[in-house]
């Protein structure tokens, strides 16, 4: 390798930024292009964090130092690799090393019958659209039926419950955009049925995440646990899972916020068996009860079914193939060692991963800084034997990309959409920014286009 070393990171949410960041810190001469297939950067804490957790988002103000150093990084936003856009391999003709840090954006599904009805969504979608994530702004959820279900027992479904439940006006105030401020206010929502397949001894929700629904504003928790807690159960082996448990059963007794307009239910040992419908629309779900035998699920005979308008399954996600690299089907991740895409037992040269992609769909925001470290480690590592590339000049990339038609966001074009959002959240009043969804609006605001409508 002669040519000072040029590293591309693909995905801007927290486990390429912490990448780039290492990369960046660990050795001097190293330049780094950050690309995303969105015009804004920042990935699930930007679409996926709930708005009402604006505590979480300020990690931001964490994330965005990765980009301080100008002459070393450079953000490309609206650039998607792969299909449809450009082609990983074309992308890796101009960089010594490419870290994929693409995450795992898609649904798991229950494979129940009735799963493709209208108004059945996985999580992935439902959050993405409450989050104005430009992809999901047409999902238009079916918010008429007083019921709704929430599949799984991840922080995701006390996301999605919560969301639901709460006062849309607490929405008012966070960068939620109008669209879903004004959905969820006509919402005809009153009880939300969260759907636990195993026991409250089992769950492990953060108890923080478990603590804020009891605490919302004319919302009522009740929790159907058919008499376990009663009967007393073993002590769970992790603190949250105690915690979570102590919890549980002083609800049983004293529902938090009885009387409350609206009901989260949680209905434990309880399987979706089938999503029922009419004329193409969730009408309902049928469950199956279980009982835990030696930690395995297993049903009973015993069937119920809850009315609904909306289902959302938040029961986890997996990566997307990406062309040209190897792929783990069952577990929806990238094959590596320390970082290393891994093609049997040899590394494919100059191909790495972070994050959700390398590992898998679990971990909260922190996790991703170890994750990066490591894999950025193993590049520095590797770099005197990766070889030089074929276009090593920084200006080759936007030229290439301008041949596949892409026109990408650079920072200072973020930074313009970034202020377009914080100068309507001061219009709205009340919130330090609102989101913009629609995809050409987004892009309109990035190059100093938009229309100061209102
Ligand atoms: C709904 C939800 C809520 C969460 N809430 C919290 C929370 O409150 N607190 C917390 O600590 N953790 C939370 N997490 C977990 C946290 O968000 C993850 O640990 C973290 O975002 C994973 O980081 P990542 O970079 O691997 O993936 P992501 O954040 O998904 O980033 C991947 C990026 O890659 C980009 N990308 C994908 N494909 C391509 C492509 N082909 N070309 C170019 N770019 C591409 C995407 O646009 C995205 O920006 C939440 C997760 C979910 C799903
Ligand atoms: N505030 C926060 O800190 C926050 C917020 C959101 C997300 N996150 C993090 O992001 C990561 C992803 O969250 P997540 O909620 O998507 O994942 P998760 O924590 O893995 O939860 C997925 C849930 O789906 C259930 N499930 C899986 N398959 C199922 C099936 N076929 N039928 C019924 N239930 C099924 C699992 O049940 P079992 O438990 O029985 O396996 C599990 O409870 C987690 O690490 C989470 O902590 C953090």
């Amino acid at each position: 390798m002669t040519q000072a070393p040029r590293i591309a990171v693909i995905g801007a949410g927290p486990s390429g930024l912490y990448t780039a960041e290492a990369l960046l810190k660990e050795d001097p001469d190293v330049t780094v292009d950050v690309i995303d297939r969105l015009p804004a950067p920042y990935g699930l804490v930007r679409y996926g964090v709930a708005p009402d957790h604006l505590k979480m988002k300020s990690v931001i103000r964490a994330l965005v130092g990765t980009f301080d150093d100008a002459a070393r990084v450079r953000f490309l936003g609206n650039v998607r690799v792969g299909e449809d856009g450009i082609p990983g391999e074309v992308l890796r003709e101009h960089y010594h090393g490419v870290v994929y840090a693409s995450g795992s954006s898609v649904d798991r599904r229950l494979g129940v019958e009735g799963e493709d009805l209208a108004g059945n969504f996985g999580s992935g979608a439902f959050v993405s659209w409450y989050c104005g994530h430009p992809d999901f702004t047409g999902l238009a959820p079916a918010l008429a039926h007083p019921g709704a279900v929430v599949v799984g027992a991840g922080n995701v479904a006390l996301d999605v419950a919560r969301v639901l439940a709460r006062p849309a006006e607490d929405l008012a105030g966070t960068d939620a955009h109008d669209e879903v401020v004004d959905a969820l206010r006509a919402s005809a929502i009153s009880d939300v049925h969260v759907v636990i397949r195993r026991g409250p001894q089992h769950v492990k929700f953060t108890p923080a995440e478990l603590r804020q629904i009891g605490k919302l504003d004319d919302v009522e928790v009740l929790v159907h646990d058919d008499g376990v807690l009663a009967a007393g159960v073993e002590e769970p082996p992790e603190r949250r899972m105690r915690q979570n448990l102590e919890m549980l059963t002083e609800w049983v007794q004293n529902p938090p916020g009885a009387g409350g307009r609206r009901r989260i239910h949680l209905h434990f040992l309880r399987s979706p068996v089938r999503v029922l419908g009419e004329d193409g629309r969730v009408t309902g779900i049928e469950l199956v009860h279980n009982r835990i035998d030696a930690e395995k699920v297993r049903a009973t005979d015993r069937h119920e079914t809850l009315e609904a308008g909306l289902v959302v399954r938040a029961i986890g996600y997996v990566g997307e193939p990406i062309p040209g690299l190897p792929f783990d089907e069952e577990t929806g991740t990238v094959p590596h060692e320390a970082g290393r895409v891994m093609l049997g037992s040899e590394p494919v040269p100059g191909c790495y991963v972070a994050g959700w992609i390398k590992r898998g769909p679990s971990g909260v925001i922190g996790t991703n800084k170890g994750d990066g470290s490591e894999t950025a480690a193993s590049l520095l590592a590797d770099l005197p034997g990766l070889a030089t590339p074929a276009y090593p000049d920084p200006d080759s990339v936007p030229e290439r990309l301008c041949e596949y038609g892409i026109e990408p966001v650079f920072w200072e074009d973020w930074q313009r959409l970034d202020a377009e959002e914080i100068r309507r959240g001061e219009q709205r009043g009340g919130t330090d920014r609102v989101k913009i969804a629609e995809r050409d609006a987004m892009l309109e605001a990035a190059r100093g286009s938009v229309r100061q409508a209102g």
